[in-house]
């Protein structure tokens, strides 16, 4: 780093990624693999949204009224995901978590039935396999539900991943193809009189040269964005509480698997990884990304998730963790290269961030070949929120 006060320009790069999230990390990598010099800006890599992540992916059970454009880049990317975590996993030497557990979903009381069923019929208009269960076959799936069920579904294509371990196996691809990560954030973008992107400046003053730049900073990018004439990111961010639990000393080891809950109209989850990890989560709050585990946040996901097992009673609390998810006015990512040169977003991934990962792999394979996007990412373009003139 140079002397405070001192310019430094460091010599330019093919593809800056700016954010080293799950997302970020993939950019780096398919850029990497498309033979691309590739530098990247982070001051906490993983410490964003991916570090909150459940890691759950789960394209019907996060399916919800309205969104069938998500619904179906989340389909397309749940199918891509056992190829892209062999890819990962091979590419790193490293194990991601990778489990085919299916997700059993419970309704609390008469309410929540009713509300589960309706959700349920429009999964199934979308071509989704959603299997209703009597109360006995939800017991049978899981014999630690509470007593007081009183509807419940079977998910055979929902499954999970750990997400920091997907993380730690991205950063290693990276250091094997030798990209350098600078431990700084980006605080500015830079461009050149014709308005091209051509790198960021960073918080101590560098000046990282690029001849593309990814943003892939979640709702951070909005306010990186904000300067530019002609494209417009309205990321936000969408707090998320999470709570892990530890069952190696009650025994609650080497099963993954997952239960939804509705109960009195609040969702919950409880994600089990087999090492005897457990997380429960999430709020969803529109609050700024202050990272505050909160005593309403917690209370409610314990209170929620012992109303379906009981039995998280006995185990201990190994972490509180809260960040912020990238929202997007319309709940879909903003991906892609924008008409801005030089400029290209990935970022808006909201609550399906880790499953979307596999699509947004391929997807960055044909930003670095200059293909075009497949068509299903149409929905996603990043340019779409751009009310600027220059539109
Ligand atoms: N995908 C689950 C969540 O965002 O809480």
């Amino acid at each position: 780093m140079p002397a405070k006060g001192a310019m430094m320009v460091l010599s330019g790069t093919d593809v800056l990624v700016i954010g080293h999230g799950v997302v970020g990390a993939i950019a780096a990598w398919r850029a990497r693999v498309a033979g691309l010099a590739v530098t990247c800006l982070d001051p906490h890599p993983g410490a964003g949204a991916s570090y909150a992540a459940a890691g759950m992916l789960a394209p019907v059970t996060e399916a919800d009224f309205g969104e069938h454009d998500l619904v179906r880049l989340n389909v397309a990317s749940a199918a891509r995901w056992p190829a892209f975590a062999a890819e990962v996993e091979h590419a790193s030497g490293m194990d991601i978590g990778f489990c085919t557990s299916g997700i059993l979903s419970v309704a609390y009381d008469v309410g929540d039935a009713q509300q589960l069923d309706r959700l349920c019929q429009v999964q199934r208009r979308w071509g989704l396999e959603v299997e209703e269960l009597a109360v006995a076959g939800a017991r049978d799936r899981e014999p630690l539900l509470g007593p007081r069920i009183a509807g419940a579904y079977w998910v055979p294509g929902d499954h999970q991943v750990d997400p920091r371990a997907l993380h730690r196996a991205l950063r290693e691809n990276l250091a094997r193809l030798g990209v350098t990560t600078f431990s700084v954030a980006a605080a500015r973008l830079l461009t050149d009189s014709a308005g091209a992107v051509v790198g960021a400046v960073d918080t101590e003053g560098v000046t990282h040269l690029a001849d593309r730049v990814v943003v892939a900073a979640g709702h951070a990018t909005r306010a990186l964005v904000a300067p530019l004439e002609g494209v417009e990111a309205p990321t936000r961010a969408v707090k998320g509480q999470i709570v892990r639990l530890d069952g190696r000393d009650a025994g609650w080891i080497g099963e993954a698997r997952i239960v939804r809950g509705l109960v009195q109209q609040r969702p919950v989850y409880v994600v089990w990884r087999p090492s005897g990890e457990i997380i429960i989560g999430a709020t969803s709050e529109e609050l700024p990304d202050d990272r505050q585990s909160t005593v309403g946040g917690v209370f409610g996901l314990l209170r929620d998730a012992r109303a379906i097992i009981p039995g998280l009673d006995e185990l201990p609390i190994a972490e509180l963790a809260a960040r912020a998810r990238p929202g997007s006015p319309d709940n879909l990512p903003l991906l892609g290269q924008t008409a801005t040169p030089g400029l290209i977003l990935a970022t808006g991934h909201y609550r399906n961030g880790i499953l979307l990962a596999a699509l947004t792999s391929d997807a960055c394979d044909a930003i670095f070949a200059q293909r075009p996007l497949d068509e299903l990412w149409s929905t996603a373009d990043p340019m779409r929120f751009c009310t600027k003139e220059t539109r």
